[in-house]
């Protein structure tokens, strides 16, 4: 990974190398803390951070989950991830906020663990690749919604993601799906999914996944594009057979899927409409579409 200059940690910006924690973290031990990825893009009035308010605001809704004491406001947060940026002097890259039990108590109940907050950012290109990728359905079922909250960002969930993306690397795809306890499509590890039907798109509905904010954005934009989108139970059968696919995800943006298992997807190619909602998003995360003016937040003032 690329190295930058200062994280923030607990309200302060520390040298990258100095952004230390102990051995005995309540979070290292049972997966106790929240995080979020976040995407700052350059633009023509400096780097701007892709729907911060929403990003920090799902943080600190997946830190209710533990009952976590943050000592940061939404606004607070907000602006010490634009100071890193501008600290950093980068302009386009990647930022990891996250919050989790520290050190100083052990044991399941985290009731008394000191709360730690980090910022960090660091430059971070295409997570899958500009091409259209190969994707297995998973032999792991998507975390269930009773067992643990599906729509929190918790660390720990992601012991399920990484399962499934060694399994699925293992086997020689780029990416999987998995699915939920009904045995229909819940999304990848770290994406959600669209399919495109007779020009008409499909997501699955919340519930038992990661609401995601590329998935709302692009649902916002492919709507004002002129096109019908239903949230639907997707089977697998539905997804093999669509004649495009395609993921969404802070790292992923939007990418295409060329080949569910051993079946083709349209003509293995990224599809015409994934192209252009492709196209469209990026226009918008790099402030060429005023129209999403206020999904912008700008590092430098
Ligand atoms: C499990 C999972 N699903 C979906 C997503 C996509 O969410 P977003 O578009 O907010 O990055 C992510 C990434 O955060 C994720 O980890």
């Amino acid at each position: 990974m690329d190295k930058t200059d200062f994280i923030w940690m607990n309200g302060k910006l520390v040298k990258w190398d100095d952004a230390k924690i102990h051995v005995l973290v309540h979070a290292l031990h049972y997966g106790s803390g929240v995080f979020e990825g976040v995407r700052f893009y350059n633009t023509d009035k400096g780097p701007a951070v892709f729907r911060l308010k929403e990003h920090i605001a799902r943080l600190l809704k997946s830190a209710k989950v533990f009952e976590m004491n943050v000592p940061y406001s939404q606004e607070q947060l907000e602006k010490a991830t634009l100071e890193t940026i501008a600290k950093n002097k980068i302009n386009a890259g990647y930022i990891r906020p996250i919050i989790f039990f520290g050190y100083g108590k052990m044991g399941l109940n985290p009731v008394g663990a000191p709360v730690d907050t980090v910022i960090a950012v660091w430059p971070w290109g295409s997570y899958l690749g500009e091409e259209a990728v190969k994707v297995k359905i998973s032999k792991y079922m998507r975390i269930h919604p009773k067992s643990l909250v599906s729509d929190a960002k918790v660390t720990g969930h992601y012991v399920n993601s990484i399962l499934a993306s060694l399994e699925a690397k293992a086997a020689g795809f780029e990416e999987c799906l998995l699915l939920d306890f009904t045995g229909n499509i819940a999304e990848g590890p770290g994406e959600n999914l669209f399919v495109v039907k007779k020009k008409k798109l499909f997501t699955p509905p919340l519930g038992n996944i990661l609401p995601g904010i590329t998935r709302d954005s692009i649902m916002k934009i492919a709507k004002d594009l002129g096109y019908e989108i239903e949230e639907k139970v997707i089977s697998v059968k539905e997804a093999k057979s669509a004649d495009e696919c395609f993921f969404t995800g802070t790292a992923a943006e939007v990418t295409g899927i060329k080949q569910i298992d051993d079946v083709t997807i349209g003509n293995g190619e990224v599809g015409p409409i994934t192209k252009q909602l492709k196209s469209a998003f990026l226009d918008v995360v790099k402030g060429k579409n005023k129209k999403y003016e206020s999904w912008l937040s700008y590092a430098r003032k």
